[in-house]
């Protein structure tokens, strides 16, 4: 159990222990001085071979606020584009020692892959349309702390769910700590199976943010769809997009989120993602938090005395 790979086989008790960790970390890095010792002479490799900012910059200053040493392997730069293969470049990186490699692949299963292989930690930072741990991680956190408990809130999560790792660990993450999830969208963007995994399905925006208290929006992943159905940006904006109008369905008070990056015009109307109700950029901040949560979970539990239950492969 030294990997984050997934929501998919954590208890309530885990992502319970990862958000109250998490919730200290924001507190560090509110203060001036935020730079800590908990993981000096750690090494720290961030291997993203998908473009990101968040998850990426976020990820590397929760492994410098807690003292690591953090490197920021230039894929584009390096011999993956002499055609050398994902396993052949971590197995090189392996070699260097690092503590834990931060991965970011196209391929679902990439990390689990990975996490076969190399002898350190592995941290999912999104593979393919399978899951992004540490998106769902500190969208809970956003919730908790607005809303006092992620226990029967009910989150509808609207848009591009067929494409999306962000929905799928949020769906197994809501479910696990008791939350009602929604999921909206026409049922071309939506996967087989959706009920199953424990989300009420709905196709009109108004029916489906009915009493919401939390409403968050998934980008419209154009570069994900083949021929056959890449939606129209003004149609889908019509019946999907979220507005002020669209969203006086959900609860007065409800939180308005996107993982980013944002599509506005699209996915989402500036008048909301800027509005009173977006928690948008207080998701970003929690993002630095649950990252140095999860890695202070993970490598302390290595290297110093008894194991947390926090997480598991
Ligand atoms: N939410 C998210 O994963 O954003 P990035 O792709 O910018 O990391």
């Amino acid at each position: 159990h030294r990997h984050l790979l997934g929501i998919k086989g954590l208890t309530e008790h885990d992502i319970t222990y990862l958000l109250d960790k998490a919730d200290e970390a924001v507190q560090i890095s509110r203060q001036r001085e935020k730079k800590t010792s908990t993981l000096r002479g750690l090494t720290q490799i961030n291997l993203f071979f998908e473009a990101s900012t968040r998850t990426q910059a976020s990820f590397e200053l929760a492994g410098k606020r807690l003292g690591a040493d953090v490197m920021n392997m230039s894929v584009g730069n390096s011999s993956v584009k002499k055609g050398e293969t994902l396993i052949d470049t971590a197995m090189t990186l392996n070699a260097m020692h690092p503590d834990v490699l931060v991965l970011r692949h196209s391929s679902a299963g990439a990390a689990a892959l990975l996490a076969q292989k190399v002898a350190c930690s592995v941290v999912n930072a999104g593979d393919g349309q399978h899951e992004h741990p540490t998106q769902a991680l500190l969208d809970a956190l956003t919730i908790r702390r607005a809303k006092g408990k992620l226990s029967r809130i009910i989150v509808a999560i609207c848009g591009d769910v067929l494409h999306s790792r962000v929905a799928r660990s949020n769906i197994l993450l809501l479910n696990a700590m008791g939350a009602r999830v929604r999921v909206v969208a026409p049922s071309t963007l939506l996967p087989s199976g959706i009920a199953q995994m424990g989300a009420e399905v709905f196709h009109s925006m108004e029916e489906g943010l009915k009493d919401a208290d939390v409403v968050m929006m998934l980008r419209l992943q154009r570069e994900r769809m083949s021929g056959s159905f890449v939606p129209s940006v003004r149609e889908y904006f019509h019946f999907y997009g979220l507005d002020a109008e669209k969203l006086k369905a959900a609860k007065e008070d409800a939180l308005v989120m996107h993982p980013g990056p944002m599509n506005r015009g699209v996915e989402i109307a500036s008048e909301v993602a800027d509005g009173p109700q977006s928690v948008i950029e207080q998701q970003v901040e929690m993002g630095v938090a649950v990252r140095m949560a999860v890695m202070e979970t993970l490598l302390l539990s290595q290297n110093q005395g008894p194991r947390s239950e926090g997480v598991h492969a």
